[in-house]
């Protein structure tokens, strides 16, 4: 069973729904299913079974790596297979000490607790989780002025699992505390193939091999994308061919997306532009970059950096970011000059 919370609202049916009409309905449920990630999995399945066999909660665990790599769905993943409840929450949903206290009071022993995005904990609950994972206790505030004073109330062993695009950004008290840190990758293109044959499967959709290779090659090494190409081009093939995903049809629709070969979208190739236009290739610092091309610097980092920098396209400087030669010869635009080769390895 699922049981999410945010803004201190239990969500539990609205999340179901969700559940069977979108990204929802394509995770997989069993870590059997799950395509990928292999390192994860099989060390994974060591530790579930040994927690199990001792009848023991798992240890704390820690996700990361860029969004849309399956860390959520591995949580559910790691739930199912320990036959436990998840509740899931997010670092930026928790503002005040009561809203975490109110989650960890109500779980359950054996409970998952999922909290996303958990760098973006204030450093007070912070130091209020770690105790909590610790010592399995929180303290809570009663009353107020002269009569308020805390009360230390015992909590069930229950399994924190946490995920971050930014693991640097925890604390390290709070890092500590976690008994498995896993490290989520980009998927191959075979993977990628993988998800996107099961997910068509799952969703009724005829594809032919060559649609599922043109969908997986440029889904950027991550299965949310992959899905979301998976429905756009289902959507072309219904109303611009005869319903079936073969490469033809995957093609126009991808073309119309904006989506090239190496599945680079437009604020990719924007990115790399303007670093190669506007800044004579680079370095140059993310903020500077990102208001050239009116996006947020967290967005360029997080979303869409990982895979620029996994493509070869750019590097990471400590004065800022180079656009490389490949950079250059994807989008045809002629090197000029020695000095930008100088920043490419
Ligand atoms: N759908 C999304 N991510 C998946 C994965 N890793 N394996 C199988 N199906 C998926």
């Amino acid at each position: 069973m699922i049981q999410s919370e945010f803004d201190g609202r239990i969500m539990s049916a609205a999340y179901e729904q969700a559940d069977s009409e979108g990204e929802e309905s394509l995770r997989p449920r069993r870590l059997a299913d799950y395509i990928g990630q292999s390192k994860i999995k099989g060390n994974l399945e060591i530790y579930i079974q040994a927690a199990k066999s001792r009848g023991e909660c798992l240890d704390h665990c820690l996700l990361y790596g860029p969004p849309g790599l399956g860390k959520t769905t591995l949580a559910g993943i790691i739930a199912n297979e320990m036959d436990a409840n998840i509740v899931i929450t997010s670092g930026p949903a928790m503002e005040k000490a009561g809203d975490l206290a109110a989650i960890l009071t109500n779980l359950q022993r054996g409970d998952v607790l999922f909290i996303d995005e958990i760098h973006r904990l204030s450093r007070a609950l912070e130091e209020r989780l770690y105790n909590a994972m610790e010592d399995y206790v929180v303290d809570i505030f009663v009353g107020k002025g002269a009569a308020a004073k805390s009360i230390q109330i015992d909590l069930p062993r229950f399994t924190l699992i946490g995920a971050t695009t930014r693991a640097g950004q925890l604390s390290s008290p709070l890092k500590s505390r976690f008994g498995v840190e896993m490290r989520l990758e980009m998927y191959t293109p075979e993977e990628l193939c993988g998800i996107v044959r099961r997910s068509a499967g799952i969703l009724g959709i005829p594809i032919e091999p060559e649609g599922v290779e043109e969908i997986a090659m440029r889904s950027r090494g991550t299965p949310r994308i992959a899905n979301r190409l998976l429905k756009r081009v289902r959507d072309f093939a219904q109303v611009k061919g005869n319903g079936v995903i073969d490469r033809k049809i995957a093609r126009v629709a991808l073309a119309a997306l904006e989506i090239d070969e190496l599945g680079l979208d437009n604020i990719d190739r924007l990115m790399l532009t303007s670093i190669i236009e506007n800044y004579g290739g680079g370095p140059v610092g993310l903020e500077t970059l990102a208001a050239s091309i009116g996006e947020e610097a967290i967005t360029l980092e997080n979303v869409y950096e990982p895979y620029l920098l996994q493509m070869g396209f750019i590097s990471r400087t400590p004065r800022g970011r180079t656009a490389t030669v490949n950079a250059y010869r994807h989008l045809g635009i002629p090197m000029s000059g020695g000095d930008q080769l100088s920043f490419e390895v």
